[in-house]
This record gives structure tokens, C-alpha cells and sequence, in this order.
């Protein structure tokens, strides 16, 4: 059964935007693309750099490091089809954003281990608000 967890306000999270949310022992990149949210494990699968610090083009987010890609959606890495990002579901209500924890999206995923309930400590930290890579981008 999935729990989702309130993270943090729609207002807090415009378009364009990304913040990192620490939930236990996860830390996880949650996106404002297009006006839809999409939460994606904040650790790349190549050498662990936030990958919400990443941009995101045509819904592909791209690593800030080295840029491996990930779809947003699926979690799949282009460069490498064996790998696939640990994606969480995400909903809105009463403009409130809420992440799932507690069914992994992607059972085949290589890398990574989803949470197999959710986190014991349900604390989580401030989000970080990214500043957008490019303002003029309206992703
Ligand atoms: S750490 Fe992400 S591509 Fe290298």
C-alpha cells in the first residue's frame, strides 16, 4: 500500500522549479515540469550527484555532472537501458504536495532499493528550492 506524505506547498514549488526532500533515508528530486510534479531519487545512478540540481529537457532530466539522462516518468537512463532512477508517484490536494512511499514503480530497477514502506521518521527537511538553471527557460 502506498502512503503519501504532504511535502510541501504547490505555491513553494512553481513551474520550473525543483527542491530536494530528505524522507528517512531517502533523498529524492521533486520537479515542477510544465505544471506537472515528478519525484525521482535524488542520486544519480552514475556517480551519485543530486540530480535535482539537474535540468530537464523534452521531460528528460539530465544530470548536472556528467549528464546521464533519466525520464522523468519512467526513471529509464537512455545511455544505458539496464538502469532505471527510483520514481515515486506524486499527488496534489488542496495545494499540497505529496509524495508516495511504499510500492516501487519499477520492480527491475539495477540500482537502488525502493523503500518498502514508508520512512520510519517521517520528518522531512526543509525543502531546498533550486534556482532555475536558466530563468528565461520556461521548461
Ligand atoms: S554523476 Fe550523474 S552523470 Fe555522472
Amino acid at each position: 500500500m502506498i502512503k503519501f506524505v504532504d511535502v510541501m506547498s504547490e505555491e513553494d514549488l512553481p513551474i520550473g522549479k525543483s527542491a530536494i526532500v530528505s524522507a528517512g533515508n531517502d533523498e529524492i528530486a521533486l520537479f515542477n515540469y510544465k505544471g506537472k510534479y515528478y519525484a525521482i531519487n535524488n542520486k544519480c545512478l552514475h556517480n551519485g550527484s543530486s540530480l535535482g540540481e539537474g535540468r530537464i529537457e523534452e521531460g528528460v532530466l539530465i544530470c548536472p555532472n556528467h549528464e546521464w539522462r533519466f525520464d522523468l516518468v519512467s526513471g529509464q537512463c537512455p545511455q544505458n537501458p539496464e538502469m532505471k532512477a527510483k520514481i515515486f508517484p506524486v499527488k496534489v490536494g488542496k495545494g499540497r504536495i505529496k509524495i508516495g512511499f511504499g510500492k516501487e514503480i519499477d520492480k527491475n530497477a539495477s540500482k537502488g532499493k525502493a523503500p518498502s514502506k514508508a520512512p520510519s521518521s517521517l520528518k522531512f527537511t526543509i525543502p531546498t528550492i533550486q534556482k532555475p538553471i536558466n530563468p528565461d527557460e520556461d521548461w
